[in-house]
């Protein structure tokens, strides 16, 4: 059971002259609502909101955002906190179980991880027959579905009582980094590297990708301390739209592969996940061309252009994004300790110099989100571009499962059906086409 939000009083509507009461709500952190679950009974009246920029999906206690103070908690705890002092494997616990794991916890935990680590060979010749050119988000979709042809544990309608929540979430999260690792091997045109039981979750995962037969890889402790931080980043964000997703698709009590393949799709698109990965390719092309930010700036407020200055702007941040600052000094800190010099970098930061003091981006609110920074370091790290959104992918997979799990264990959840307002043609005649004009 969740926490469900206190009924504070009524709202009152006002619609041809009929007054209608609907219950105002208020959460733990006292954001306010208005239910509208009873409008349409009461009135015959919908709402309409595009994008559903006013519209909440549910009551969660699993992430907290203040768009305006730039405040994100996981369970309550802040995300600076988690990244200093924390490790992912504990965030994803931390989030599918609401609290914090202790030494026993952890240890299970990370043990099911090491167990689960290995794809079954008869996917692992999934591969095979993809191009060397797909794009592994492509890849990572369709392996994910399928683990529920190899797992059937997972009861079509929702999870399986018998199945330890544990088991289905870290042999979700460690098989999704093998395939993620297997796929860049797959677009490198070399051997897979199998998972390790001596290596932890982001040593493991940096080891499959970058060992070879022919020249051992040994994860440098920077590069894993960074990709711990970069992953509890993007571990949970509230309703954002992949994880909305994975709600909705979730909803119809389908089994989490296929909710998290849903939430995989969603989180490909430019505007979403797939940011981090325009945003290197904005930066290559500002470099190629000469480095004219002004330029670019330009560009970014030309409604006309068909141009975003990717990696800026965000739904509910309407100042600069926590994950974002961390992001960015984690880049500088990795950069730095790596002796790596990035002409990248440093037209990000001009970019970033220009926009906050131009009036087009100060009056919209438009500030670096968690995507500017981070592609940054994982090109530190050797990960090649199209690979950015995978790892967006496997640090938001504990927040899809937590979700997942919320959405499951909430009585008043039901099947996810929008209403619409109809705006075609009416009712016509049916004419037999050797009549038609
Ligand atoms: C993520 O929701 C989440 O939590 C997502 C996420 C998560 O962790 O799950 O945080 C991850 O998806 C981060 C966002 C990554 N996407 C990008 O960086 C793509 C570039 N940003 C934008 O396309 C945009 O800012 C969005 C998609 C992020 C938000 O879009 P909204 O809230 O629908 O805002 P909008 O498109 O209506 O823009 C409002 C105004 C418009 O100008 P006007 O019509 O008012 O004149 O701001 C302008 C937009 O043109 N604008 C931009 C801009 N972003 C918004 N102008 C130039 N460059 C931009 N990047």
């Amino acid at each position: 059971m969740i926490p469900q939000a206190a009924k504070i009083g009524d709202a009152k509507l006002l619609v041809d002259g009929k007054s209608y009461d609907l219950p105002l709500l208020e959460g733990t952190e006292k954001e306010r609502a208005i239910d509208i679950s009873r409008l349409r009974d009461q009135s015959g009246l919908i709402t309409l909101d595009y994008g559903f920029k006013n519209t909440g999906s549910c009551q969660s206690a699993i992430t907290f955002l203040d768009g305006e103070q730039g405040i994100l908690r996981y369970r309550g705890y802040p995300v600076e906190e988690l990244a200093e002092k924390s490790r992912f494997v504990e965030v994803a616990y931390l989030l599918v179980h609401g609290k914090l794991p202790n030494v026993r916890e952890n240890d299970r935990f990370s043990q099911l991880l090491t167990q689960h680590s290995m794809l079954h060979e008869d996917m692992a010749q999934f591969f095979k027959n993809y191009p060397e050119n797909a794009h592994p988000m492509a890849i990572l979709s369709a392996m994910v579905v399928s683990l529920s042809a190899f797992y059937p544990e997972l009861s079509q309608d929702q999870q399986n009582p018998d199945e330890d929540i544990d088991i289905t979430t870290t042999r979700l999260l460690s098989k999704l980094r093998t395939i993620a690792a297997f796929s860049y091997k797959k677009s490198a045109g070399e051997p897979f590297v199998y998972p390790r039981h001596d290596l932890k979750y982001c040593a493991n995962f940096l080891n499959m990708m970058f060992s070879s037969p022919v020249s051992p890889y040994e994860p440098h402790p920077v590069l894993v301390k960074a990709l711990n931080v970069l992953l509890i980043l993007h571990a949970d964000h509230e309703q954002n739209c992949s994880t909305s997703a994975v709600r909705l698709v979730g909803s119809a009590k389908v089994n989490l592969y296929a909710a998290v393949a849903a939430g995989i799709c969603a989180l490909w698109g430019p505007l979403h996940g797939g940011a981090n990965q325009e945003v290197m390719e904005m930066l290559q092309s500002i470099h190629d061309h000469g480095g004219d930010v002004e330029k670019v700036i330009a560009q970014a407020k030309d409604k006309n252009s068909g141009f975003r200055l990717m990696g800026f702007g965000h739904r509910v941040y309407k100042t600069y994004d926590p994950r974002a600052k961390i992001a960015k000094q984690l880049c500088d800190a990795v950069l730095n300790k790596l002796g790596i010099n990035d002409p990248l970098l440093d037209i990000a930061k001009k970019l970033e110099e220009h926009a906050l003091k131009d009036d087009y981006f100060i009056s919209r609110k438009l500030y670096p989100n968690v995507d500017f920074y981070t592609g940054l370091t994982y090109r530190a790290m050797g990960v090649p571009t199209n690979m950015f959104t995978v790892l967006f992918a496997i640090g938001r997979l504990p927040g899809w499962i937590a979700q997942w799990y919320e959405l499951h264990n909430d009585p008043a959840q039901k099947i996810g059906r929008p209403r619409q307002i109809y705006t075609g043609v009416n009712q016509q005649k049916f004419v037999p086409m050797a009549e038609r004009a």
